[in-house]
């Protein structure tokens, strides 16, 4: 696990967009796992710069999203398929027959989600998943105790996601849905690569809990020590209740030329 503390979110995403950039320039044919909400915005406008200023081509790119809300239509404004269109996919060059994203509509829960996953599989597998954090340590939607062996499925959100996503539904709790399709904590583990950013002292505890508490369900983010190429990409706020921030700051400074490409 890599843990790398910026000054604030915006020099983050940076080096996140700089990761992503490199990964689609190596293989332009990769297959990225990619996150909504406030924390991926900086990065997401930063790949659009990238494919407008630099000629950063998506493509060849197959994307697959983690989650989305059930029962929102796509083209509602608090969908996980409008938020994605809006801040990426419509201000870049992705083919939208490769752009995956669950389907909140559907009226066969499980056998979309077992399509889902034999779409990911049939794709060749994420090469870079792109994750934030809940306050509560959830990744993707895997609120505290899902398993760490789940796979795609639906959750029923926890009081403090619907609290902390309400923001996007004008600040009214009953407008949020309480049920979600998640890409379950194996798949995301499958990813050959993952990329978590955490930004803002609210996600403190959540941030300290994954990198440094035990690794246990009630953590879902903290099956991420585990995985053998994460990276921590997270801000001053966010790693303020980190115990060992002065040595992931340490490593960082002396990481070797070559590798030093963030
Ligand atoms: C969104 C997702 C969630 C969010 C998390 C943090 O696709 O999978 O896990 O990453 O809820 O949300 P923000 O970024 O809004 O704080």
């Amino acid at each position: 696990m890599e843990v790398i503390i910026s000054q604030d979110a915006k020099s983050a995403s940076d080096k996140a967009a700089r990761y992503i950039a490199d990964v689609i320039t190596r293989k332009p044919d990769c297959v990225l796992g990619l996150a909504t909400g406030s924390t991926p915005l900086h990065l997401y406008n930063r790949l659009v710069q990238m494919h407008k200023n630099d000629g950063l081509d998506f493509s060849k790119v197959t994307t697959f999203n983690l989650d989305e809300y059930l029962g929102l239509k796509p083209e509602d404004p608090q969908s996980y398929h409008y938020f994605m269109f809006e801040n990426l996919f419509s201000k870049i060059n992705i083919d939208p027959r490769n752009v995956n994203i669950p389907d909140g509509m559907t009226d066969n829960v499980m056998t979309f989600c077992n399509y889902y996953e034999r779409k990911i599989r049939e794709s060749g597998g994420i090469d870079l998943q792109i994750l934030g954090i809940g306050t509560d340590g959830h990744i993707g939607f895997n609120e505290p105790t899902s398993s760490f062996a789940s796979r795609t499925r639906i959750k029923t959100l926890t009081r403090e996601t619907i609290q902390s996503n309400a923001r996007f539904f004008g600040n009214d709790e009953s407008k949020v849905p309480q049920h979600v399709i998640t890409m379950g904590i194996g798949t995301v583990m499958d990813a050959a690569n993952i990329l978590m950013l955490a930004f803002g002292k609210d996600k403190a505890n959540a941030v300290a809990a994954s990198i440094e508490g035990p690794v246990s369900a009630f953590t879902p983010a903290s099956i991420l020590q585990m995985h053998r190429h994460v990276k921590f990409l997270i801000d001053e706020p966010a790693a303020a209740n980190l115990k060992l921030s002065d040595y992931y700051k340490w490593v960082y400074d002396r990481k070797p030329e070559w590798n030093r490409w963030l």
